[in-house]
């Protein structure tokens, strides 16, 4: 926008939101700029030819926040190990900042350094992700990989663990946690880099409600601190709390809805076709009778 003597001209109309002026950064649909993941025409398939992916696209602009909706083995945790370079498509193609994500690429000692540390995922599964033998090393694996000195390490630790809520935590071993605490560490684990882009798969799957409450609140700060946010999830209650955007999954592994998130949670008939939500009989009071809802994970 020009901020020069003469009068400046009058807004020309736009189909879309443009962007505020920052801080904060505002939500936005379309990219701007190289966006931070462009997806093109993806597939993957497991060994034995196990289809988790077909032909998905889509991009995410810097300081999205995206939620990924679908059943059971529609393919989202597949997709987020494909967007953190774990895995690679068999046909399309994966850019993050620009730049193909390929096992060449990421061969690359400085990109791919760059990539891991403005891309952190949590696993699904805590225990696919937790592997030292205290918390306070799981969370300090990734600022020591980055060569922080042990004093930022320190503090580092302190502020993430305190984010999360398991300070008391820090002296005992990741695998002899609670589901819900091993989940607050892997998140604490992955946000100790202090990454751009948070990859949450199924973050809130296994935390009581005021965990649950307290991760919206750190999500909503990450956002407005300028953070882009990609989280598969199947607790729709939540969608709209931490994302303005919601790319939904068939069940045969298409992406077959990329919309805003407050028309995606209020689409009862995409929401039934891709099994996210349900109709059956049951019981308010005396009354029996079927409606579509959904069950939170
Ligand atoms: N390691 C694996 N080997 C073979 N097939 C796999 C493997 N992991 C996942 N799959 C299959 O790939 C498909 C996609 O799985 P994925 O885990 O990505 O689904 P999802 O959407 O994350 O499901 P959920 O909601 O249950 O977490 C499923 O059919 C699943 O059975
Ligand atoms: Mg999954």
């Amino acid at each position: 926008m020009s901020s020069g003597g003469a009068a400046a001209p009058p807004p020309v109309p736009s189909p879309v939101p443009l962007p505020a002026p920052a801080p904060p950064p505002a939500p936005t649909l379309v990219p701007r700029g190289v966006p931070v993941f462009r997806v093109d025409a993806i597939s993957f398939r497991y060994p034995g030819g196990i289809l988790a992916l077909d032909g998905v696209s889509f991009e995410i602009a810097p300081n999205e926040a995206v939620c990924l909706l679908g059943s059971n083995g529609c393919g989202k945790s597949t997709l987020l190990r494909l967007l953190d370079g774990l895995a690679f498509p068999d046909s399309g193609r994966i850019e993050a900042w620009g730049r193909p994500l390929l096992p060449a690429t990421l061969a690359d000692e400085g990109f791919s350094r760059e990539f891991r540390r403005r891309v952190g995922l949590v696993f699904q599964d805590a225990d696919t992700q937790l592997f030292s033998p205290t918390v306070l090393d799981e969370v300090a694996f990734g600022p020591l990989q980055l060569g922080l000195s042990h004093e930022e390490v320190r503090a580092r630790c302190r502020d993430v663990l305190a984010l999360l809520g398991v300070e008391r935590l820090a002296d005992r071993e990741p695998h002899a946690l609670s589901g819900g605490e091993k989940k607050r560490v892997a998140i604490a684990a992955a946000l100790a880099t202090d990454p751009d882009v948070l990859l949450l798969d199924e973050p809130f799957a296994g935390l009581d409600p005021r965990s649950q409450a307290r991760l919206v609140d750190l999500l909503q700060a990450l956002r407005a601190r300028g953070k882009t946010i990609v989280a598969a999830t199947h607790d729709l209650s939540a969608v709209e709390e931490i994302a303005e955007r919601a790319i939904v999954f068939s069940e045969d592994h298409r992406a077959v809805a990329d919309a805003p998130a407050s028309a995606i949670v209020r689409d009862v008939a995409l929401l039934l076709r891709a099994n996210l939500i349900h109709d059956h009989p049951h019981r308010h009071g005396t009354l029996a009778h079927a409606h579509p809802h959904g069950h939170s994970s």
